[in-house]
């Protein structure tokens, strides 16, 4: 996302010798990656910070080739989180304030013509209370592992 990031990340895979990666400065809303190009998407704990999901996932699928792979784990709402949360810029920027649900992210990978859609809780990972606000949110916002397959 900066060029600063970019930076370190060539720096690491210099140091750790690995010659086969290659890092691209962007944004999650408008991949640097052409059309029909990609096998699989993986993406950790981003989508949460995006403000426009739907581009996110028509940017999905634009990049990948039809079969292609998409399998995320993000922070996901079990259900709609109240206006104060959504607001709640300490919590946005805490991956909390911008989860949404299953059913949303299942109306969403719809639309771009994602199949085989599975979005799977991990219980372990329920947020709690935010470090931040303090605020507690029993298991209303957890980690969940979002796997589909761009049909056509
Ligand atoms: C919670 S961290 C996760 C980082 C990394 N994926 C990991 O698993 O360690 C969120 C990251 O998303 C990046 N980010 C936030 N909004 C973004 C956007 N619109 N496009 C690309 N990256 C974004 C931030 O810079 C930050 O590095």
């Amino acid at each position: 996302m900066t060029p600063e990031m970019v930076d370190l990340a060539r720096a690491c895979a210099r140091d750790a010798a690995v010659d086969n990666v290659e890092f691209r400065l962007g944004e999650i809303e408008h991949l640097p990656l052409a059309d029909v190009s990609v096998d699989v998407v993986i993406s950790n704990c981003v989508i949460n910070l995006a403000a426009d999901k739907a581009a996110v996932f028509r940017e999905i699928r634009r990049v990948l080739k039809p079969g292609g792979r998409l399998a995320i784990t993000d922070t996901v709402a079990r259900a709609p989180l109240p206006d104060a949360v959504r607001q709640n810029l300490d919590l946005v920027a805490g991956c909390i304030g911008g989860a949404i649900t299953p059913e949303e992210i299942v109306g969403l990978l719809k639309a771009c013509d994602f199949i085989d859609i599975r979005i799977e809780f991990d219980p372990e990972t329920a947020c709690k209370r935010d470090g931040t606000t303090g605020m507690d949110f029993g298991d209303l916002v957890s980690a969940a592992n979002v796997t589909a397959t761009r049909h056509r």
